[in-house]
């Protein structure tokens, strides 16, 4: 990170912070061994998370949602009481009539939006968002939220654009027919993004991932092409990092933590068409804490971590706590995640991290 940390308060040798536990807002857990695999990460610090649909084939329909449901619960490590909340992968043929029983029953929290093509297994998403104002409507009335992967597709938009331009193009117009819809704007990367969420009012809010706060797209391009920097959206330019820190950091309650962490064994992504996705939940915690140390912040570390996504989501906060504490010596990196099928390369920050959870 090029900007420097502020001093530290005067603190005893061993600082420590006790915060409600957190939540992750957004979660790619996959299924089968993968899923065996990075599930334990999640739950040794998280309550819940939002977990992503995107699986092959997606997770389309309420029976579907509660087998994956089914399947994470039974990999859960004994004795956790992780809750994994489950979403809805939208598509042109999505029932307004499932969307609202999945929500009503508590089954479904939530709605994923993919613009098809935008991502990792995003084929079956949405082409043309008035196809779905009908689920949109239902949405809005039953005070359902919309998760959005907010970049276009369209091949003349260049990559480092397609976020601003989903905003003009495809996000406004939503807004502007759908008033009340709670709209998250997923994995936000760009001072637009913040910018835009900090014009609208109480129904639109932001996640905001740990790599897109310490990494900028040099990350990926300086020195040699480096596939575990590689995630959609891809990483700005610092300027864009800068923005999304001052948001995150600022206290405003609509924006919170989600990780995006999206697991790809090494194969698949140090290849000639790597895979987009950073698994980072393995260090999530020490890297926001340092982020928000850096920035003067720390105060706002829970709203961020824990507090303001329940309250958007209209959950109660976590009634346990988690405490950090900071070593002086830097924390060694996660070790790699090794599978039957392949290994797992958790995120590097590139940077000394001092925060671990007790
Ligand atoms: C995600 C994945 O691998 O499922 N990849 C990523 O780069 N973030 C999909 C997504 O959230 O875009
Ligand atoms: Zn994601």
């Amino acid at each position: 990170m090029t900007n420097q940390p502020r001093t530290m308060p005067s603190t005893p040798d061993r600082p420590t912070l006790t915060l409600t536990q957190p939540d992750d807002w957004h979660l790619h857990l996959r299924s089968g061994e993968v899923l065996r695999h990075v599930l334990p990460y999640s739950t040794r610090h998280f309550g819940r998370a939002i977990v992503m649909p995107n699986l092959q084939p997606p997770v389309v329909t309420c029976a579907d949602a509660a087998a994956y449901r089914a399947e994470i619960n039974a990999a859960l490590p004994a004795g956790s009481r992780f809750q994994p909340l489950m979403t809805l992968y939208m598509t042109e043929q999505t029932e307004p009539a499932e969307v609202q029983r999945g929500f009503e029953s508590g089954e479904i929290s939530a709605v994923k939006l993919y613009p098809a093509g935008a991502t990792t297994n995003s084929a079956a998403g949405v082409t043309n968002l008035q196809n779905i104002y009908p689920v949109l409507a239902t949405m809005q009335a039953i005070g359902m939220p919309l998760l959005v992967h907010g970049e276009v597709v369209d091949s003349e938009v260049d990559i480092f654009d397609r976020e601003a331009v989903f905003i003009e193009k495809k996000l406004q117009p939503v807004r502007a027919h759908f008033p009340e819809l709670n709209i998250v704007f997923e994995h936000i990367t760009t001072r637009d993004g913040v910018e835009y969420v900090q014009s609208c009012d109480q129904y639109t809010a932001a996640t905001i991932t740990p790599h897109h706060l310490v990494i900028n797209r040099n990350a990926l391009l300086v020195g040699g092409i480096k596939p575990h920097y590689y995630c959609l959206p891809v990483a700005k330019r610092e300027t864009h990092r800068l923005a999304l820190v001052a948001a995150a950091t600022s206290g405003d309650k609509r924006f919170f933590l989600g990780t995006d962490s999206a697991p790809h064994l090494d194969g698949a992504k140090e290849s000639a068409c790597g895979c987009a996705g950073i698994f980072n939940v393995a260090n999530t915690l020490s890297i926001v804490t340092e982020v928000f140390e850096w920035a003067g912040a720390l105060d706002q570390l829970e709203g961020f971590l824990a507090l303001n996504g329940a309250a958007f989501y209209g959950l109660a906060p976590n009634p346990n706590k988690i405490t950090l504490q900071r070593h002086k010596a830097p924390l060694a990196l996660p070790e790699k995640l090794v599978l039957p099928a392949g290994e797992i390369t958790p995120f590097d920050p590139q940077l000394d991290l001092h925060w671990q959870v007790v």
